[in-house]
């Protein structure tokens, strides 16, 4: 199965001269999806992970299905303000200005092997917080795993585990 021919390619979104890579059109095709969360398990299952971390939001979509076919807990990185009780935030810089990311304190317990998922790897700069966060709360993070990579970006050498992907774009 070529997974690629199920990845919408939009030009100029968000912004001009920005390639959005649209995974909408894989989660629509149940044959595609369902080969696409088997590779994803199999590269998650070589980290021997007690539990899957997602980002929201796509990451939710890509981890959520993991967790059920693995039999493994899955939790929830959240965009700030989203998640209640206590909660671990951690702050981290984009092109202009912040953004900060939490997981709740209860979620991960201290020495758990830890694999994230996300549907893309771009600047490597939500999955370099996450896995700090991650790290934070005492975590083992195995690695990450994601369908898609921008290689051009070298978000792989910013964050510094183990890194997997099903999908290469230039
Ligand atoms: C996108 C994508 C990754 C992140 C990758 O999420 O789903 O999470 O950007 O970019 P980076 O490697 O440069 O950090 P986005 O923030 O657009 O939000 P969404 O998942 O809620 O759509
Ligand atoms: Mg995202």
């Amino acid at each position: 199965m070529d997974l690629k021919q199920h990845i919408r390619t939009v030009p100029d979104f968000p912004k001009p001269g920005i390639e959005f890579y649209d995974i909408s059109t894989l989660l629509a095709h149940p044959r595609a999806w369902r080969a696409c969360v088997r590779r994803l398990a199999d590269a998650v299952d070589d980290m021997q992970p007690d539990v899957l971390v997602g980002i929201e939001s796509r990451g939710f979509l890509t981890a959520a299905p993991l967790a059920l076919e693995l039999g493994l807990g899955f939790v929830m990185v959240r965009k700030k303000g989203k998640l209640p009780g206590e909660v671990v935030h951690y702050e981290y810089g984009l092109e202009y200005g912040t953004d900060t990311i939490e997981i709740q304190k209860d979620a991960i317990e201290s020495g758990q092997r830890i694999v994230i998922l996300d549907d893309l790897l771009a600047t490597g700069g939500t999955l370099a917080a996450s896995a700090a966060l991650c790290k934070q709360m005492g975590g083992d993070v195995r690695g990450a795993v994601c369908i898609i990579e921008l290689t051009d970006l070298k978000g792989r050498d910013k964050i510094n585990i183990p890194f997997t992907s099903l999908l290469k774009y230039e």
